[in-house]
């Protein structure tokens, strides 16, 4: 299935059947979002990985109750780092380093930078770029999963602040941004689920600039 034939078939289904995705198609849509783009590399976030039915619906709670959060076979959290520190450029320099088996003073320049970046913006400047990052890896999971044939929802519809809370997630320097619950789509019971896709025509959407 190509790219946009996936990006036909999928849509964010409102009703799952809680049927099991087969992991292999779940570490495939995890090892998409580790490649993902982020600026400068330094993938600002952790995603949450949850199975626990329990948990799931203590999230759903939060989460003006949407069904698909128990309903699917896994929820994804996609969570930002409360801030940059030196520690998060220190490890991400060393990663670095040892992957290209490169020096690390070979990176002082690179590594000065993005300290300087880092030292500059306040936690909640760093806090907003890294959300943007986290989006980025987001789209990239959504269009991953559709390439699997799962079904994916994004969804900001939550209440972040209580859903850090429930999750501890200030102990762990991260703030949830989306969720991703993954599973297959209930077409008896999704109203949406034989709804035509909209989407804004070409000449709407792309605007040809030229000197
Ligand atoms: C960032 C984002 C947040 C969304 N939040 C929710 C949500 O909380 N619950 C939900 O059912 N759908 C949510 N959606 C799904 C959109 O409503 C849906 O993607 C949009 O209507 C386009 O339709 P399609 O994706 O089904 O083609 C969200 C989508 C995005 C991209």
């Amino acid at each position: 299935m190509s790219l946009i034939q996936a990006l036909e078939w999928r849509y964010a289904a409102k009703r799952m059947n809680g049927q099991k995705v087969p992991q292999e198609k779940i570490n495939n849509i995890l090892e998409a979002i580790r490649l993902s783009a982020s600026s400068m590399g330094l993938q600002p976030y952790n995603i949450l990985v949850i199975e626990d039915q329990k948990l799931r619906e203590k999230i759903k709670a939060v989460a003006n109750n949407q069904p698909q959060i128990t309903e699917s076979s896994l929820l994804l959290i996609f969570a930002a780092w409360d801030n940059v520190t030196p520690a998060h450029i220190e490890e991400f320099i060393n990663n670095t380093a040892e992957v290209r088996g490169v020096s690390l003073e070979s990176l002082a320049g690179f590594k000065n930078s993005l300290l300087s970046i880092a030292n500059t913006n306040t936690p909640e400047q760093s806090y907003q770029w890294a959300a943007r990052q986290a989006y980025i890896a987001f789209g990239t999971a959504i269009a991953a999963a559709a390439t699997e044939k799962v079904d994916a929802t994004p969804m900001e519809g939550f209440n972040a602040a209580a859903l850090d809370e429930l999750l501890n997630l200030k102990e762990k320097g991260l703030r949830s941004v989306t969720l991703l619950p993954l599973g297959y789509r209930d077409t008896a019971n999704d109203w949406l689920a034989s709804q035509k896709k909209v989407r804004r025509d070409k000449d709407k959407l792309f605007l040809e600039l030229a000197a």
